[in-house]
């Protein structure tokens, strides 16, 4: 599972380039077997989830080609009768599923396992299912397999109960096959449903409020192969800014979508951090000693994305006060929180959804493991920030969505090697 180890305390400096998002690209990559012609998906992080979706449409008769910063997706060979999913990449990831909403549309029959996914919460798809449901796809479960057969699919009404970013990605997905008009009432509108629809829409997809709750698509136009850019990480560039307010730095995170983070770029604000965004990427200045948030709270978008809560909740444990953070979006995201302790953190975590921190001096290294993906990367922060050694074990975890956050940490000056 691999291992990274961290002498900490020194203050990150410098300019890294952010890779492309990892929730951006993997439902685009999806979108790419709607048509029968070549697209071209470029600034593709080099990520473990990206490589098992691309090893999951090839197994279905999609040609990849690795390019120099990209991959030319072509699906023209993936069969339109039924197709099989199994295997470590479906159950591995929670992203397999947007392959249900790209092929109910292409095919009659999808079989496949349940799909994966970091282990921050039960991840149901429920939502998913009902959706998928209106628009003709009817359901059946044997063996742990979900067998999805859409003889007809067809427009539909959907309103979602609550924000769901693969949700409202799965419907869009599907509803640009189908026959008429899907409208999705209370869709997610997190930046990479966004750029999904953007992609789609340069395939020929007319997709009308883009960006909004309410969603409109006309079903049914003929696709075409197009090139796109994923856009870079937004989770990323604000893990890397956050580790710059706990390690007291000054650094330049060039190509952040630093209009895609208004809420990180104030909670780092509110922390001591001075911040300039702009069109080419954030600069960020650290305190000496990050100050206390009093409360935080996470949310859909726009509010503070939940997958950021982790390195806050590590940067905030040398803060200078008390902060409490809510988490909203999932039942189980405050597992760092035993490790963090152990390096000598005042953290505890209350009603399962709070965190009430008690800022100390200083972190001491430790042996640490990371048990998912958010999580592990923010006790890479933790490492950083403490005085002497830290190991972070399982980091496997951790490449899941970042490119190489050894590489980019050591371009900043920290001393942080992979084992
Ligand atoms: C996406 O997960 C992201 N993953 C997550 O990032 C991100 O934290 C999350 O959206 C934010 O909402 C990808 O895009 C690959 P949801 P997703 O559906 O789509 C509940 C990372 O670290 N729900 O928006 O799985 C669900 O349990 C990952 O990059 C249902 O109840 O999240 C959660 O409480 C972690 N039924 C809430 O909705 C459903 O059918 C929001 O989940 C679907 C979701």
């Amino acid at each position: 599972m691999g291992s990274i180890t961290i002498q900490g305390r020194v203050p990150l400096q410098g300019t890294v380039v952010i890779q492309g998002s990892k929730n951006a690209a993997l439902p685009i990559l999806a979108a790419g077997l709607l048509t029968s012609e070549e697209s071209f998906i470029g600034n593709c992080p080099h990520i473990s989830d990206v490589f098992r979706m691309l090893r999951l449409m090839k197994s279905i008769g999609c040609e990849i080609n690795r390019q120099t910063d990209g991959y030319t997706v072509d699906a023209s060979r993936v069969s339109r009768e039924s197709v099989r999913l199994t295997g470590e990449a479906v159950a591995g990831m929670r992203s397999s599923i947007c392959l249900l909403g790209a092929l109910v549309g292409i095919c009659g029959e999808v079989i496949m396992e349940p799909p994966g996914g970091c282990a921050i919460g039960a991840r149901p798809i429920d939502m998913h299912i009902e959706a998928l449901t209106k628009m003709g796809v009817t359901f059946s479960f044997q063996n742990g397999m979900m067998r999805a057969v859409a003889p007809e699919l067809h427009g539909a009404e959907i309103r979602f109960g609550k924000k769901s970013v693969g949700a409202t990605e799965n419907c869009i997905l599907a509803a640009v096959s189908a026959e008429g008009k899907t409208t999705i009432q209370n869709a997610a509108t997190e930046p990479e449903v966004s750029s999904l629809c953007h992609f789609l829409t340069q395939c020929g997809a007319e997709i009308e409020g883009i960006g909004t709750e309410e969603l409109t698509v006309y079903g049914g136009k003929k696709l075409y192969g197009t090139r796109f850019t994923v856009p870079a990480d937004r989770i990323v560039a604000g893990t890397y800014l956050m580790s710059c307010i706990g390690t007291g730095g000054d650094v330049f995170l060039e190509q952040a979508p630093a209009a895609d983070m208004t809420a990180v770029i104030l909670t780092a604000a509110r922390m001591g951090g001075k911040v300039w965004a702009g069109e080419e990427g954030i600069y960020v200045q650290g305190p000496i000693r990050p100050l206390p948030v009093p409360f935080l709270k996470t949310g859909s978008y726009p509010e503070f994305p939940t997958d950021l809560q982790s390195v806050l909740l590590a940067v905030e444990t040398v803060g200078d006060g008390e902060t409490i953070i809510e988490e909203t979006v999932f039942e189980n995201r405050f597992r760092i929180a035993d490790d963090l302790n152990r390096m000598g953190a005042k953290i505890e975590v209350c009603e399962g959804n709070k965190a009430i921190v008690q800022g100390v001096p200083y972190l001491k290294g430790a042996n640490v493991t990371a048990c998912e993906l958010r999580g592990g990367a923010a006790l890479v922060t933790a490492g950083l920030m403490a005085r002497g050694k830290t190991v972070v074990n399982d980091s496997s975890f951790i490449y899941r969505g970042y490119e190489n956050i050894c590489r980019d940490f050591r371009e900043l000056g920290a001393r942080i090697i992979s084992g």
